[in-house]
């Protein structure tokens, strides 16, 4: 049978006819991405990283330990995505506690950043400063916010667990094409740090392509320095002075006491309830959990398991509801250790009510006419990723981590390999400001020091009865938000299967700019007709999204790496 047969069978086998479905790449395997066992369901965005995972679970560690191999194992083989240069959120349940924890291990600023460093003497934004080179980078959370969860709840010895991502970065492996696509995309930034360019690119000085091999040896040696020392390795003692030498010798505001003082943070995640399910999603310095409970509340009293996913009348009501979520976002949002985020009126059933009630039945609002919340007093003033992973003791763990763009602020700090985060270009550089992802930046997101740049990372765990239901997240900038609900209200809403939730067609608006974006053209001509007619400028334009979700039927477990991405999902 020739590929393109078995490609068109496999399609008409496993997806509901009437949901569009974003097909596999020619010859990619569907077994690749969804598999279904009973001991447990793993899918991250590395084929290393779901047998790291694997391996450490048959050598008797448990949920933690695997999800902390994982997270090691990934930094190393998407050096693109995340890293110990960067940072995350990570939620994690197991049966006897009342609701999930949640691990806040963001990037901060440094104690010399201000509100002004990335503007010039008139106060314009200089260009490309909060994105490339030294200072772009935050201080980096990731490898103090493992230590600190495997602290608490591993079981297999700590430099056990990095055992993979060592190996992995001494010995190398082939540049993939998502790999060859980003080191050719940030050459140029690569090219003006010594480090980043004898790790990423040849010794004719070009981009490393597909099927080169990449070695990330100083990595290795630092993932042993920390293996033997574990976070006072990385944040104190001869490591952490090359990482801040590093960047002050190419003009970064780091000082000593940025990486001795940093801390993890344990938040309350958000929780909202959409009929029945428990939904527990990232508190701030992510703005991902108000606002996928916040579109979920605005759409829950509507019939749309009636209409249908890819009705006209639900996408037309999500839509408009991810409108007024970045609305907010942009007016409210920020690090609640420094501002007011009105957390509970946000993601409260009545302020979702107020707000559905403007929305028109036929009729897309106009930016203009949609406004956030009024606080009622006076208040003082395609680069990540993300892997989930469920037993069947009842334990989830999903985690979303990065470096932000592509190779973060393509500095890899000298001797040390690791690549240093731009993360504070999450930021706003000054009030209605761009970020990289064309989220409008408020007064409550400026820099300060200490302060945590504003996220849009939603690890989410679903709960049924106490007991989890599903684990869910993406890598996408501010697209994470939309694209974790609507995958929720995919399961929860339009009862689809877990592939069908995962590859269903996605959409997504931020308020700003005015329009729905669809992922691809396969959109039906009748319904893109019949959302321009309620007035939503339809754009197409890739999201970015590569969902990672695992479920439990009761008995079964099933993960599902989004088919879009080079992930892999492992169950058994
Ligand atoms: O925290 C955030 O929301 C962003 N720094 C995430 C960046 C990201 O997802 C890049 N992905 N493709």
């Amino acid at each position: 049978m020739s590929m393109y047969k078995v490609f068109a069978l496999s399609f008409l086998l496993f997806s509901c006819s009437h949901i569009v479905t974003v097909p596999l790449a020619p010859g990619e395997d569907r077994l690749k991405h969804q598999q279904v066992g009973e001991q447990a369901a793993i899918a991250t965005q590395g084929p290393y990283a779901s047998a790291a995972a694997q391996m450490i679970l048959s050598m008797g560690g448990n949920l933690v330990d695997a999800a902390v191999a994982s997270s090691f194992v990934i930094s190393v083989e998407r050096p693109q995505s995340t890293g110990l240069g960067g940072g995350g959120f990570l939620l994690y349940y197991k049966p006897g506690m009342l609701q999930p924890v949640s691990f806040d291990f963001r990037e901060q600023a440094p104690l010399k950043a201000h509100s002004k460093m990335y503007l010039d003497a008139k106060g314009n934004e200089i260009p490309k400063l909060s994105l490339d080179g030294s200072m772009a980078v935050g201080v980096p959370g990731l490898v103090a916010g493992l230590f600190e969860f495997h602290r608490q709840y591993g079981k297999l010895d700590w430099d056990l667990v990095l055992g993979p991502a060592i190996d992995l970065a001494e010995h190398g492996f082939e540049v993939y094409p998502e790999l060859a696509e980003a080191i050719k995309d940030r050459q140029s930034v690569l090219a003006q740090f010594p480090d980043s360019k004898k790790i990423f690119l040849n010794k004719e000085g070009k981009a490393l392509v597909q099927g080169d091999w990449l070695f990330q040896k100083d990595l290795a040696q630092t993932l042993r320095i920390i293996a033997e020392q574990g976070d006072k390795g990385f944040y104190q003692g001869a490591l952490a002075k090359k990482l801040t030498s590093s960047i002050v010798s190419h003009g970064g505001l780091w000082s000593k006491e940025d990486l001795s003082s940093y801390k993890v943070k344990e938040r309350t995640p958000i929780y909202g309830n959409y009929k029945g399910y428990g939904i527990y999603s990232m508190a701030p310095p992510s703005s991902g959990g108000v606002h996928v409970i916040q579109i979920l509340n605005m759409v829950e009293n509507d019939e749309l398991g009636k209409y249908g996913a890819q009705d006209p009348r639900s996408v037309h009501l999500i839509a408009s509801s991810m409108q007024q979520a970045f609305a907010d976002r942009a007016a409210h949002l920020g690090d609640s250790d420094f501002v007011n985020v009105p957390i509970e009126d946000l993601s409260s059933k009545n302020y979702a009510l107020d707000k559905r009630r403007l929305i028109p039945k036929n009729r897309a609002l106009k930016k203009d006419e949609v406004t956030p919340f009024k606080v009622k007093e006076i208040v003082e003033p395609d680069h990540t990723t993300h892997f989930s992973m469920m037993n069947n003791k009842g334990e989830v763990v999903v985690s979303t981590q990065t470096i932000n763009g592509w190779f973060g602020s393509g500095l890899v700090a000298e001797g040390t390999g690791v690549v240093m985060n731009n993360e504070m270009d999450d930021f706003a550089t000054k009030v209605g400001a761009s970020n990289l992802f064309g989220a409008v930046g408020g007064s409550q997101n400026l820099v300060e020091p200490k302060k945590r740049p504003l996220s849009s990372m939603s690890p989410t765990i679903v709960l049924k009865d106490g007991m989890p239901l599903l684990g869910v997240g993406t890598p996408s900038g501010t697209r994470i938000l939309t694209c974790v609900a609507q995958t929720l209200l995919n399961v929860l809403e339009f009862k689809m299967n877990s592939w069908d939730a995962v590859s269903a067609l996605r959409y997504h608006h931020q308020w700003s700019p005015d329009q729905l974006r669809f992922e691809s053209d396969l959109l039906p001509e009748s319904l893109k007709e019949d959302l321009t007619e309620m007035g939503h400028d339809v754009v197409i334009k890739d999201l970015g999204c590569r969902i990672q979700l695992v479920k439990s039927n009761g008995a079964q477990l099933e993960a599902v790496s989004d088919p879009r991405g080079s992930g892999e999902a492992r169950a058994w």
